[in-house]
């Protein structure tokens, strides 16, 4: 395993390049299986859980090439239907190869997903959307087996609990474009990844309307054909790096970004009394040496984005006064809060509730990396902590960010990955 060494308190300059989104890719490499013939996807970022998803392609019997962030994927040779255990356990998110390959094998057979460090993750609304569409899910064995003879249109609503559900509205739009006759669902996400999934879909000839809104209609067709597409840029990644500059308090541009998809954070930025630089596609952080605390509800899009509520906690560790954050999408995702405590920060949880009480400074310290987006927010306090800060089990990081201390070092940063135990 591998760990970051950071030395902390460099100011950043310069310009970072975002990546394509991870949360496009997964989906969209799933939908293409759809596909009669062979998609060509661009700008697919050479992240760990992409590299899970072409295995797993690869082990349904795809044949896909992977270079200079194109990929390739001929679904043709695909014979299997079945998802085991050490894909699905690795990456949930290779659950959206549900509605795929029921819509065009009409079976699969899917590892069941356990919960993750970011609390319980059912899958409710995925079994319960399918099943309108007429698939007959059974459990085996710790695994979903789903068949079904033909897929029929039907109204389905998809909220649940805890609003819309990100990779069920992609399971289930994915599968009602194959499906006869026409799909209405309500409630479904308005994630600009669903955005960028529809568009690949209606390239591939699916007839669909209202993505981007609560309402998704979609009306049936017989094939889908392979395509060409380009994946649009990662939010959130481009969101992780705004924070890195204002956390250090420098001045970088960030490039490739498409800042309608960032509002909500320039608006708690803004509250905390901050000031942004952006255009239609890039921004530049402006330094401050304070800011103020803020109150900050998780929420679906397009609300602020719960893969950035633990940068955002450890950007506001060093707020004037007492910040709230209520976690409203994933409410046990606070794993960050112990160790971001180690370097300094005096966070105390309450429910799904954290309540942040700015300190002066961060310490470097020795901490340990839980889930991706948890990690990226112990690399920005570390970037900001006096000293020394040791980030252990970094792989979690892989999984979400392309060349992160890359990226970082060519700001500016002092980031080494080494081996652990050195
Ligand atoms: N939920 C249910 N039933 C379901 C599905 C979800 O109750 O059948 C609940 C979840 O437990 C959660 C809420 O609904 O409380 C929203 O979960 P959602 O299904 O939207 O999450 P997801 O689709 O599994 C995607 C992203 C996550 C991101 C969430 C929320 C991918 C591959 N994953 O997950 O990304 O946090 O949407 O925006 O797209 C990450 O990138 O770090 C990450 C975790």
């Amino acid at each position: 395993m591998e760990k970051f060494i950071i030395e902390g308190c460099h100011k950043l300059e310069g310009e970072v390049n975002i990546s394509g989104s991870k949360n496009s890719s997964l989906p969209i490499i799933a939908a293409s299986i759809m596909g009669e013939g062979k998609s060509i996807l661009h700008n697919v970022p050479d992240l760990k859980d992409v590299q899970t998803m072409i295995k797993i392609l690869n082990f349904l019997g795809a044949k896909t090439k992977f270079e200079n962030n194109t990929l390739e994927i001929d679904p043709s040779g695909i014979y299997q239907f079945t998802a085991p255990y050490e894909f699905v356990s690795t990456m949930r998110g290779s659950i959206c190869l549900l509605g795929p390959l029921l819509a065009k094998y009409k079976k699969a057979r899917f590892s069941m997903p356990g919960g993750c460090v970011i609390g319980p993750r059912p899958i409710d609304l995925h079994i319960k959307g399918l099943k309108k569409l007429g698939v007959e899910i059974e459990n085996e064995d710790g695994y979903i087996v789903g068949k079904v003879d033909k897929l029929k249109g039907n109204k389905i609503f998809l909220g649940g609990n805890f609003g819309p559900s990100v990779l069920a509205t992609a399971n289930i739009l994915c599968a009602a474009t194959l499906a006869e006759g026409e799909t209405i669902i309500e409630f479904a996400s308005c994630e600009p990844e669903i955005v960028d999934l529809a568009n690949f879909l209606k390239k591939m000839g699916a007839k669909i309307y209202g993505e981007g809104s609560h309402l998704i209609k979609v009306e049936g067709v017989k094939n889908l054909k392979g395509t060409e597409y380009t994946i649009i840029p990662d939010r959130i990644e481009a969101g992780t790096y705004i924070l890195a500059g204002y956390i250090t308090k420098s001045r970088i541009r960030v490039n490739g970004v498409i800042t309608n998809h960032l509002l909500a954070l320039f608006d708690k930025l803004e509250e905390e009394g901050l000031e942004i630089s952006y255009g239609d596609d890039y921004v530049e952080t402006i330094p401050k040496d304070k800011w103020k605390a803020v109150e900050i509800t998780t929420l679906p899009f397009p609300g602020f984005p719960t893969d950035l509520q633990a940068q955002m906690m450890s950007f506001l560790t060093l707020a004037e006064g007492v910040s709230l954050i209520t976690e409203k999408v994933f409410p046990e995702r606070f794993i960050h809060v112990g160790e971001l405590n180690r370097l300094g920060a005096d966070i105390t949880l309450d429910g799904s509730k954290a309540i942040i009480k700015g300190v002066k400074s961060l310490k470097g310290a020795k901490v340990m990396a839980s889930d991706l987006r948890a990690s990226a927010a112990l690399v920005l306090a570390g970037l900001a902590a006096e000293g020394i800060t040791e980030i252990s089990r970094i792989y979690h990081l892989d999984r979400g960010y392309e060349k992160f201390e890359h990226k970082l070092n060519a700001l500016g940063a002092k980031i080494k990955r080494v081996k652990e135990g050195v």
